[in-house]
């Protein structure tokens, strides 16, 4: 089976031809990659059929993408009830459709014991009668342009999973880590860059999510964290990006500030508005062509997908075992994510399914991501987990040419917003808004106070949430900052002392 399929290359003179045989003998001489810089952006909470599903239709056939036939029954129990089909009409979703490990299983195996794919207009209707067509919708190319233009242009992979059939938090970590959640004192891929002399930033728009990872809170890693605004373009024009390079979206949706991190209620135009700045600013680098930007999502947010979840032979990662009452085994893949890969080193609509190994079983999933870096950048580091070891890497997807493509865009299209009201920056934190704030609780010491987490988080509203984060991330770092001049050793983390009692009254307003 190839497994492994582009669009025709053009033809070339035979002058030129050779010139490239050479030039290629020559790379795989040396086995290097011509990337030098790995640039990641994870969002969330959408399928690959609901933002990319589509595009088989209108841009390129060979994307296992939707049609139209795709129907889920309203009762899996009555497989004769009447049935919703999927549509080309998604639009601003107002509701979070469901994400938790329970809703997720229900969406994938319905009442069958293997993922059927059967179940997710069936879990909607018990969280609301007009969910159910919400999560049977996907975008058309026109709704989401940026993606279109750069599955046209780049490459999608239509065979890549989130790494757990259940909530984001776990899911982003192992981006990272390879690794199921235990408190999160693991090693991390920024830990075996860093043992390999090679660097790496994150750059954050309202709070660096990166910071769960405790070693990441170290002193010696202080300086890796950039305020996206002031650094990211900066460092670009300037050649200065680093090796791996991860840019974070911003959580919280204010007035004037929209959150761009495509989490439903947030609008997805505002998520294009960014992927397209970070295109634009990295295809004018001076290192673009070095460069391979990796654009995900942390898993399906409760849309609908209609590629079975693969559940034979994944590893566990670590031995850890889920709570109660499931202690599930982290031994089968969340649902498909759109993948995008953008690089002057891919042929033009490029579309790649499964992996070639290491193992027959192995996918493309989140933990990819470490796997190909340690691939890539030839680290000496182990593998941090069975999952990375076991998962498909991607460096195939910049195999192919010879020498950088110097027809890429430099612009993409412009980005119509979606939704036509204002951000509702009083409302209560959504589930995932509230983890997000624990973490800042964590970093200022106000996790030790009796408040913590359910009276400080369920009084918050968005904004009140936003500027609290905003405002223990800079303590954080200004005071690690602090014990580097006093000379602390490296490896120490600051622990910072709750002050709420002076900050109650602009926490309270
Ligand atoms: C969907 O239903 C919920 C209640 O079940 C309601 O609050 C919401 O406004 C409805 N949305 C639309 C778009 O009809
Ligand atoms: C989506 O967001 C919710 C938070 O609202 C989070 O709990 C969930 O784990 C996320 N993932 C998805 C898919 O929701
Ligand atoms: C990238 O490579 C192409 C082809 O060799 C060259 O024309 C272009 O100037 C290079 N761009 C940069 C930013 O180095
Ligand atoms: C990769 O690293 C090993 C040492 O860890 C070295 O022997 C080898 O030459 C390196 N390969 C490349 C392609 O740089
Ligand atoms: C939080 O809300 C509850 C009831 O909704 C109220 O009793 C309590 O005083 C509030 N706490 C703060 C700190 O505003």
């Amino acid at each position: 089976m190839e497994r492994f399929r582009t669009r025709e290359y053009p033809p070339v003179s035979t002058l030129l031809l050779l010139l490239l045989l050479t030039f290629s003998f020559a790379a795989a001489a040396s086995n290097q990659s011509p990337i030098k810089t790995i640039v990641i952006l994870v969002l969330e909470n959408r399928s690959l059929d609901h933002m990319l599903g589509w595009m088989k239709k209108s841009i390129n056939p060979s994307i296992n993408g939707v049609t139209g036939k795709e129907c889920n029954p309203v009762s899996t129990q009555t497989p004769q009830s009447q049935s919703i089909c999927f549509t080309d009409n998604a639009e601003f979703v107002d509701q979070d459709p469901g994400h938790s490990f329970e809703a997720v299983q229900e969406q994938v195996f319905g009442s069958s014991l293997i993922p059927s794919m059967s179940g997710f207009v069936e879990q909607a209707l018990t969280m609301s009668s007009n969910l159910s067509d919400t999560v049977m919708k996907g975008f058309e190319p026109k709704s989401v342009p940026i993606y279109a233009s750069l599955v046209h242009e780049f490459a999608i992979f239509d065979r890549w999973f989130s790494s757990i059939p259940g909530p984001i938090q776990p899911n982003r970590l192992f981006v990272y880590s390879a690794m199921s959640p235990t408190g999160y004192p693991q090693k991390t891929i920024f830990d075996s860059l860093h043992e390999n002399g090679l660097d790496f930033g994150i750059y954050f728009q309202n709070i660096p999510t990166t910071l769960f990872y405790r070693n990441l809170r170290k002193l010696k890693y202080i300086f890796k964290f950039h305020q996206f605004d002031l650094k990211f373009k900066k460092h670009a024009r300037e050649g200065k990006l680093p090796s791996l390079t991860v840019i974070e979206p911003k959580y919280f949706d204010l007035k004037g500030l929209p959150a761009n991190d495509d989490h439903p209620s947030h609008d997805v135009a505002n998520g294009q508005k960014l992927v397209k700045e970070v295109y634009e600013t990295l295809r004018s680098s001076p290192q673009w062509n070095q460069t391979l930007l990796v654009i995900t999502y942390d898993e399906h947010g409760g849309f609908f997908d209609h590629v079975k979840t693969p559940y034979v032979n994944v590893p566990n990662p670590d031995g850890n075992t889920g709570p109660a009452p499931y202690f599930f085994k982290f031994d089968r893949l969340g649902v498909r994510v759109p993948t995008i890969m953008v690089s002057p080193w891919i042929k033009k609509g490029t579309v790649i399914s499964g992996p070639n190994g290491p193992t027959p079983d192995s996918e493309f999933e989140h933990s990819s991501i470490p796997a190909t870096i340690k691939k890539m950048f030839n680290l000496s580091s182990n593998f941090l987990t069975h999952r990375d070891a076991w998962a498909g890497t991607f460096e195939q997807v910049v195999g192919e040419l010879t020498s950088p493509r110097t027809d890429c865009p430099e612009v993409l299209p412009d980005v119509a917003p979606l939704r036509r009201t204002e951000s509702k920056e009083e409302d209560k934190l959504s589930e995932f808004q509230s983890e997000v704030v624990h973490l800042p609780a964590v970093l200022n010491g106000d996790h030790f106070l009796s408040s913590f987490p359910d009276e400080m988080t369920n009084n918050m509203s968005v904004k009140e949430a936003h500027d609290y984060v905003k405002g223990a991330v800079f303590r954080f770092i200004r005071a690690s900052k602090e014990a580097i001049k006093l000379g602390l050793d490296e490896s120490a983390i600051v622990d910072m002392r709750s002050s709420l009692t002076t900050r109650s009254t602009t926490l309270r307003h």
